[in-house]
């Protein structure tokens, strides 16, 4: 049994054009217009595939295909909001296997025990509102439904808002659900599986995440008229913090990575000494225990760096996830299925974070991972191969199967 390969990259290709950058990227921001045409579109393909859609409360949609028991559901999920000037493979490539799947249990008239669920979360990137995977989060009951509908954009507009405005503000509680098995195909997004030659790996868990905000508050002044030694230049502290932070990965070593990736600066023109800045910290490595250990040192980082340029700040430790193994039984289905796919595959661990990682929390969950070309994501250039993606979706096919159960 295999999936339709044809079929699988002509979907990747009309859903990739839906918000498709002119450099061949994608940019589908959370709950935009190009999110909704996406949604749409993937809701369409459900209805034609005879699937039950729903939409929770999150605006998460599940797409049913009955089993022949009165069973809780396999469900194959990911996402399909994109981070600005991304790729079309992230969380994508999840929905459309996971579609395929589907279309080719249609297409072989195969009956399982468990119903087959196909499930699209909202707002997995957290590039547009923070935190990410906050929908699975709610979901696994991790964050509450209020926090997540007051989430605000940059510009101030709530999540809530814009859920009911593009019509995906559903009806189901966004609560945790009954499953047999959650699984998600997801590309690599690192360089490991590329660089040995593999097309599939099996994942055993995710990283922990800390996210963090910084807000330094200086002393907004003429650029030309104020002498040196007066100055509270709040820019200055936070590129401070940013060697700081660098500095702590270095430290501490091993796996632990940090990364500044936001920051914005007030008034940000050519003639003012910077008054506000505010930026995001993101450290992640597989050791909970390691990652306290950061956040401890980003304490001290930012502390000093303020003091040293006399401005007051603010930091909020706002976001949390822990080291998230999978389910050991689960794990070995997926190994199982790389091997009857015939793929060429490895155990693994994700550096990013999924939906997964808080689908974990409600019941079995496991991941499937292709390669992603010279170990590049969110950027333009993320790229998976055909023939590995066929490998992936093989895998997900036949562990799907083999969970729920032939009739
Ligand atoms: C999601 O893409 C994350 O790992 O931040
Ligand atoms: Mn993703
Ligand atoms: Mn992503």
């Amino acid at each position: 049994m295999n999936v339709d390969r044809r079929r699988l990259e002509q979907s990747i290709e009309e859903l990739g054009r839906i918000g498709q950058t002119p450099r061949g990227g994608l940019t589908r921001l959370a709950l935009t217009d190009e999110d909704k045409r996406g949604r749409d579109w993937m809701v369409a393909r459900m209805r034609e595939a005879g699937l039950t859609v729903t939409v929770d409360q999150m605006g998460n949609i599940f797409g049913q295909r009955a089993g022949t028991a009165s069973l809780p559901p396999v469900m194959m999920g990911s996402h399909v909001d994109s981070v600005p000037t991304g790729g079309r493979y992230d969380g994508q490539l999840g929905v459309l296997c996971g579609l395929e799947v589907i279309r080719t249990l249609n297409d072989q008239k195969l009956r399982t025990r468990h119903p087959v669920t196909l499930a699209i979360f909202t707002n997995e990137e957290g590039a547009r509102f923070q935190p990410a995977m906050i929908a699975s989060g709610v979901m696994a009951g991790k964050i509450a439904l209020e926090d997540a509908y007051n989430a605000r954009d940059k510009d101030g507009i709530r999540l809530l808002d814009e859920l009911e405005r593009i019509g995906y503000l559903g009806s189901e509680p966004c609560v945790p659900r009954p499953f047999r098995a959650y699984l998600e195909l997801h590309i690599e997004q690192g360089p490991f599986l590329e660089e040995e030659g593999l097309s599939v790996g099996v994942v055993e868990g995710i990283v922990a995440i800390a996210w963090s905000r910084l807000t330094i508050h200086g002393v907004q002044d003429h650029a030309g008229p104020t002498p040196m030694r007066i100055r509270h230049d709040a820019l200055v502290a936070a590129a401070e913090v940013i060697g700081g932070v660098r500095r702590i990965a270095r430290e501490i070593g091993g796996d632990l990575v940090t990364t500044i990736g936001n920051l914005v600066v007030t008034p940000n023109i050519v003639n003012a000494i910077p008054g506000r800045v505010t930026l995001s910290i993101d450290m992640r490595d597989p050791q909970d225990a390691t990652l306290d250990q950061a956040l401890a040192r980003l304490t001290s980082v930012v502390r000093e760096a303020c003091e040293r340029e006399g401005v007051r700040y603010e930091l909020e430790n706002y976001w949390r996830v822990p080291y998230t193994p999978f389910d050991r039984d689960l794990v070995d289905t997926v190994e199982r299925a790389a091997r009857g796919a015939g793929a060429r595959y490895r155990r693994i661990r994700s550096g990013a974070g999924h939906d997964a990682q808080y689908m974990a929390a409600i019941g079995p969950t496991g991941m499937v991972f292709v390669p992603s070309h010279d170990g590049r994501s969110h950027c333009e250039e993320e790229f998976t191969a055909i023939d590995d993606i066929e490998h992936g979706a093989r895998t997900l096919l036949l562990a799907a199967v083999d969970l729920a159960g032939q009739a």
